[in-house]
């Protein structure tokens, strides 16, 4: 009933475009309405879980990912797979990225990526002779559900302040912390609490689940006693750590901002393990008996969007090529290889969600962003948005790893932390520990170093500096953008400060491991045999930290905010009928893992759109 009335008000919208600007060429429209309300473009967790949205509300909705759907293939199905299916070349975008615009300061990064030349690639410090010069890995998935589908599937959510500042720049109160608890609730299905718990949901599509962590009641293990240890250098009870690391990661507090606490350690996933992402929504939308109008165009990659020539250039599609491997990110590339180019419309809106690194990408080969940009590559300019691809922000990771004299029996520790110098009394270190080893991304990551390996992944919430940028490389689109993280760029001395006072105090509590597990023989920061000063340990931290959470390329913003490219509505500032929904839209990095806050942006903006084209 519902989605019949959505529909007679759909044909009511008529399309007032006689004309589409296409590149430099002005083109006649298809005359006829399209079969779609809505484009989507891209599948991860902004589009994704929106697509499905818009098509459950009865609106003709189409999905465009330039990948495939692997929802049946255990290397992404099964969440302990994760790190085969970062490295699969099967779904791989390999991003090669610049970490500062000090060449010589980037060659320094251990893990820096070189082509040999003969299909391989060279890891290192010591390239061969004639290797080029790739730069720093850095991973996305291209496939239905985007980088849900190879992620670790850890569920965090964002500082509330993160949420709040939102409020302060835009004045839309509907992004209150408080407010976007609901959108958690309407996404989560809950698989670890007792139905009931108010903080949550059970009803969603997005399950949740947590690590077992009966492992803390054994008070003669090394990581139990390892944990008491950093209880008490962070405040909290050492006696009570067996309930501690049971607290609800995901749960509702009053200032949470300013906790230090142990916690369980939440992932998208059901309790036996098998990853939930936008992929299992949207093949359960298409399955649905309901009929949904959502029809999903996999293996086609958007090259530009659509827009007529009204004063205020209305998006009205999208430019599609068709076929594989078509972006040259995609380690399958073959150079030269091209697909069939074709114009597909949209009756009322086109919602790019390419992630951070592609939706400022497609915004800017469609002629909006900084007009200088675009002249330069012949791109006419449809909207001088000046923050397109600017504003590039992550979190800054890096680790603490050594091996100790024997294994290190344990579960995870997860902890959220203030470290002493932080500038304000919020938590500023997310760290999670155990006997794995990860140091970042390159080919072949991550290294095996045995089973005596332990570590500490550090994670800084609020990088003080979102100083990076995307920007074109060629007009081009599938070429890959110039990506520069520039980190450290502002106040970068005091958060590595905080990186190494967080280091010194959970080395501080491994020294409380006993034996047979001391001494660790540390890997990183401080080398077995050097000296370890909080110098040493800076330089380490700003030459090898590494990220994957970038975010905030299509920053939300304030009216007066010059950089802004969304309002508090998504809507790209300055065209109309066209919205940017993912990791992009965040103006400040949402905490520690941006999966599920952008699953929770997705929802809002489902409701937002949806509210809009009801008013219409
Ligand atoms: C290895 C790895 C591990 C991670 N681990 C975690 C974790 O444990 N927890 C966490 O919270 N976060 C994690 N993240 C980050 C998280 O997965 C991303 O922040 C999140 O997926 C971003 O969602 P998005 O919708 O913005 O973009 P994406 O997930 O990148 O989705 C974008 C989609 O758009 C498609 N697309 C792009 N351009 C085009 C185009 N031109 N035409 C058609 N389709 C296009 C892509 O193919 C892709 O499917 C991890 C990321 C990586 C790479
Ligand atoms: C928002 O603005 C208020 C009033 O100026 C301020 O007290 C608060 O700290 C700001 N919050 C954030 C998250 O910026
Ligand atoms: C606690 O851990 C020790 C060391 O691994 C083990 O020998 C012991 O059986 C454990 N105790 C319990 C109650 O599980
Ligand atoms: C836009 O359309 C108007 C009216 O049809 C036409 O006069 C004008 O030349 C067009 N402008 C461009 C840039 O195509
Ligand atoms: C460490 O520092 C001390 C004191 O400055 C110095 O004597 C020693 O040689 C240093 N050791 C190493 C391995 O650099």
């Amino acid at each position: 009933m519902l989605s019949n009335i959505v529909k007679s008000v759909t044909m009511l919208h008529t399309l007032v475009h006689a004309l589409v600007v296409l590149g430099a060429v002005v083109v006649d429209a298809a005359p006829a309405a399209s079969p779609y309300d809505y484009i989507v473009v891209g599948s991860g967790p902004g589009g994704g879980p929106l697509a499905a949205n818009l098509a459950r509300a009865g609106y003709s909705t189409l999905l465009i990912e330039a990948g495939g759907d692997e929802g049946d293939n255990p290397t992404y199905a099964d969440i302990p797979n994760f790190n085969e299916a970062a490295n699969d070349e099967l779904t791989r975008w390999d991003f090669w990225v610049k970490h500062s615009d000090d060449p010589a300061r980037d060659l320094k990064f251990e893990h820096t990526t070189w082509d040999t030349g003969d299909g391989t690639f060279y890891v290192g410090l010591e390239p061969p002779e004639g290797a080029k010069l790739l730069g720093i890995q850095y991973p996305r998935a291209s496939v239905l559900g985007g980088c849900a589908m190879h992620n670790a599937g850890v569920c965090s959510l964002p500082a509330d302040d993160d949420w709040n500042i939102i409020v302060n720049k835009t004045g839309d109160t509907s992004w209150s912390a408080a407010n976007m608890r609901k959108y958690f609730k309407i996404i989560e299905k809950n698989d670890y609490l007792p139905a009931g718990n108010p903080a949550h949901g059970y009803d969603g599509w997005l399950s949740t689940s947590v690590a077992d962590a009966s492992w803390a009641k054994n008070n003669s293990l090394p990581a139990t006693k390892i944990l008491k240890k950093m209880a008490e250098l962070t405040g909290q009870d050492p006696e009570n750590v067996a309930n501690l690391v049971n607290s609800d990661i995901l749960g509702e507090y009053e200032n949470a901002d300013e906790i230090t606490s142990f916690y369980n350690m939440a992932t998208h996933a059901s309790k036996e393990g098998k990853r939930s992402s936008p992929n299992n929504y949207i093949r359960a939308t298409l399955a649905d008996p309901a009929k949904y109008p959502l029809t999903v165009k996999l293996h086609t990659l958007v090259t530009r969007v659509l827009f007529d020539n009204s004063t205020t250039p209305r998006a009205i599609g999208v430019e599609v090529m068709e076929g594989e491997s078509l972006y040259k990110a995609d380690p399958k590339h073959v150079d030269g290889t091209k697909g069939p180019i074709s114009q597909i419309l949209a009756n009322r809106e086109v919602i790019i969600s390419g992630g951070t690194f592609n939706s400022p990408q497609i915004l800017k080969l469609s002629g909006i962003g900084p007009a200088a940009e675009l002249t330069k590559f012949n791109i006419p300019v449809i909207k001088d948005l000046p923050g397109v691809g600017e504003r590039l922000g992550d979190n800054y990771e890096g680790s603490l790893l050594a091996l100790g004299q024997s294994p290190v029996e344990s579960g995870l520790i997860t902890l959220l932390f203030r470290t002493p110098s932080a500038p304000t009394k919020k938590r500023n270190i997310y760290t999670w520990c155990g006997a794995f080893s990860f140091e970042g991304f390159w080919p072949g990551f991550p290294t095996n170093y045995g089973p005596k390996q332990y570590e500490c992944a550090l994670v800084h919430m609020a990088p003080k500096s979102q100083a990076g940028s995307v920007r074109l490389l060629s007009a081009d689109p599938q070429d890959v953008p110039e990506i520069n993280f520039r980190f450290f760029e502002h106040e970068g001395d005091k958060d590595l400060h905080e990186l190494v006072e967080a280091a010194n105090i959970l080395r501080e509590a491994w020294q409380a491991a006993g034996e047979p597990v001391l001494p660790f023989d540390e890997l990183h920061p401080c080398p077995k045999g050097t000296n370890c000063t909080d110098a040493s340990q800076a330089e380490y931290f700003k030459l090898q930290a590494y990220s994957h959470h970038a975010t905030s390329t299509c920053a939300i913003g304030g009216d007066d905010d010059p950089m802004a490219v969304l309002d508090s509505k998504f809507r790209v500032r300055g065209v109309q009928g066209l919205r940017v929904v993912d990791a992009s839209a965040f103006p400040v990095v949402p905490g520690a893992f941006p999966s599920c806050p952008t699953m929770m942006l997705s929802a809002k903006a489902s409701e937002d759109i949806i509210a809009d084209a009801r008013k219409a």
